[in-house]
């Protein structure tokens, strides 16, 4: 039977084995290591690595969850091994969950437009024997929704705080085509009920952190910064951030209230805004989020910690920015947007 050898980011070195009609990810949760997955379907791309040794091969994947398949770049969850394999994973040793994550159902409380192309989303937990009611989890982090009647389900991450009342809220964009995004528009209506699962993740503040930081979101990659900044408001932090909230048109922007009333509670929090295509009324910065960043580091005084959630393709212009920059990469912290 194959020997897998995972490397996580920060050097760890796991090592299980894989039965012959196994998948890696089906494997490694036989042997404890639940790895970030989502779709395990090949579509999502949350399971991408690395192979550095060993022979595999792959089932078939929506071509655009890999990015890189020129490069050893696997979806693990269609990888199966046919001799021992040594797997890089893009992320730490903490982001491997020893145990299974809790599905819970929540009804549809609120449904409205946030900016153009986009809805928010409330659900509220029912009550669970054993859970109680309370939505427990850290600012940044993300839930699995599962489409009713189906198994079909999608990440998104919570825009709102914990609390005590079960509350769930999201952003989410509408995809031409995507599948919970063809639920959303069509079909989901108040008092539907949904499987959440979660919460997940590790997109979160280091709290042990002094440095500024930088805390950026592409569309509705603003939804767990949203979160973040709540967060420090609710703590009246002090410490200096800023934040840039990117778009493609102006109308993509959520509306202003939350960024205003944040201000107002951080008088510490700097606001950029961003616009890469917009009207001739246009204000603020004309650019991407990427460029945003670049502009801010250019008058920042310090290194900033990074927290960056948006599409791969904001993600990777960040990441080069701050490679540039010679930004060290344990100082930047990113969650990818998932596109439905
Ligand atoms: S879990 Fe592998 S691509 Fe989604």
């Amino acid at each position: 039977m194959p020997e897998i050898t995972l490397v996580t980011r920060d050097g760890a070195r796991l090592a299980f084995d894989c039965g012959a009609d196994e998948n890696v990810i089906a494997a490694a949760a036989n042997a404890g290591l639940f790895l970030p997955a989502m779709c395990h379907e090949g579509s999502c791309g949350l399971c991408h690595a690395h192979v550095v040794g060993g022979t595999y091969e792959m089932g078939s994947y929506a071509r655009d969850a890999l990015s890189d398949p020129n490069q050893n770049g696997v979806l693990l969850c269609r990888c199966r091994p046919h001799s021992d394999l040594v797997i890089d994973l893009p992320y730490p040793q903490v982001d491997i969950r020893r145990h299974e994550v809790a599905s819970r159902e929540a009804v549809i409380d609120a449904l409205a437009p946030a900016g153009t192309g986009a809805v928010a989303v409330t659900l509220i937990f029912k009550p669970d024997p054993e859970l109680g009611r309370a939505a427990d989890f850290v600012p940044g982090q993300y839930m699995e929704l599962t489409i009713p009647g189906t198994n079909i389900r999608r990440a998104y991450s919570l825009a709102n705080l914990p609390n005590w009342d079960g509350r769930l809220e999201f952003l989410i964009r509408l995809q031409k085509g995507g599948l919970f995004s063809s639920y959303l528009a069509e079909r989901a209506k108040i008092g539907d009920t949904l499987i959440a699962r979660g919460p997940l993740g590790n997109f979160m503040l280091d709290a042990t952190s002094a440095r500024p930081r930088c805390l950026i979101g592409g569309g509705c990659g603003f939804a767990p910064i949203l979160s973040m900044l709540r967060h420090l408001a609710d703590f009246q932090d002090t410490q200096p951030t800023h934040l840039i909230f990117g778009a493609n048109l102006e109308d993509e922007l959520f509306p202003s209230e939350d960024i205003d009333r944040l201000r107002t509670a951080l008088p510490h929090l700097g606001v950029t805004l961003s616009v890469w295509h917009p009207g001739a009324s246009w204000t603020g910065f004309i650019g991407t989020a990427a460029d945003a960043f670049a502009k801010y580091l250019d008058n920042c005084p310090e290194t900033p910690d990074v927290y960056v959630c948006g599409p791969p393709r904001l993600l990777e212009a960040v990441m080069a920015v701050a490679h540039e920059r010679q930004i060290p990469p344990e100082r930047i912290v990113f969650e990818r947007v998932f596109q439905s």
